[in-house]
């Protein structure tokens, strides 16, 4: 049987591709993400797909009042529940396309490390729209930032090598579209699947237009050759 899963760790190991992984990919995203959040974040954030809480710690450092850790993984929830005892942290196992949110209940949501990708999954049902009406609930929830993260095309050599060497079996690349399509066989002989997607800067600008995300509410910025930034000012969304 397959099991879809994100098999998600912000520490990455210590082989030469992991260490690359982190330099390349993860670090230069990290200050990116410091940097607007020091600036923007508001009191109440969300982080949607927060895996271990990389970036939830960051926003609970940065004085955050409340925040919402919400993630669908039950291995992510308890990492999750481990980093702060801080009565401002609110820990959430739900699928984000499910979870019901109030209109402009946060002042920033915030959906990092390519996650928005991984509502992908919602393509096995032939629901193509599934990003879009994801972000779309998000800019209603917020009061004044959605920011999220995607990788650029030139992330493929890296992420290639990266599974590579970590013996997951990256079996499909749509050259068209940037989706990936990645397996790994566990030791009780399961296999788990997973899904990602990097977008040109045209297909960024689509998957916004196709969220209803008017050209003046939103910037997208190159972190670097791997990742794109993108902010959208949600009170400038009708
Ligand atoms: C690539 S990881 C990124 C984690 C974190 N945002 C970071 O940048 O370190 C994606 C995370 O999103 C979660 N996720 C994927 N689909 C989700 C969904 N539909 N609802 C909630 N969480 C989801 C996964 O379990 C995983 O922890």
């Amino acid at each position: 049987m397959h099991k879809l899963k994100t098999p998600w760790s912000s520490n990455m190991g210590t082989t030469r591709v992991s260490r690359e992984f982190r330099e390349r990919y993860l670090e230069p995203e990290k200050i990116a993400v410091k940097k607007w959040m020091g600036r923007n974040m508001g009191e109440s954030v969300l982080d949607v797909g927060a895996g271990d809480g990389r970036f939830t710690k960051l926003a609970l450092d940065l004085g955050a009042k409340r925040i919402v850790a919400l993630d669908i993984d039950d291995e992510m929830i308890s990492k999750l529940r481990s980093i702060s005892s801080s009565p401002n942290l609110e820990v959430v196992k739900a699928n984000i396309r499910e979870y019901q949110l109030a209109d402009r209940e946060f002042d920033t949501i915030m959906v990092l490390g390519n996650t928005v990708s991984g509502f992908y999954d919602a393509f096995e049902n032939g629901e193509k729209s599934a990003q879009a009406e994801t972000l779309r609930k998000l800019i209603r929830a917020s009061k004044r930032h959605l920011f999220f993260t995607l990788q650029r095309p030139e992330s493929y050599d890296l992420i290639r090598r990266f599974y590579e060497v970590n013996h997951w079996d990256l079996y499909g690349l749509d050259a068209e579209t940037g989706v990936k399509r990645m397996r790994w066989q566990m030791k009780d002989g399961s296999l788990i699947e997973v899904r990602s997607q990097h977008f040109r800067r045209e297909q960024v600008e689509k998957l916004l237009s196709e969220a209803g995300i008017p050209q003046t509410a939103y910037t997208i910025s190159p972190i670097n050759d791997i990742n794109w930034q993108i902010e959208v000012r949600t009170g400038l969304v009708v």
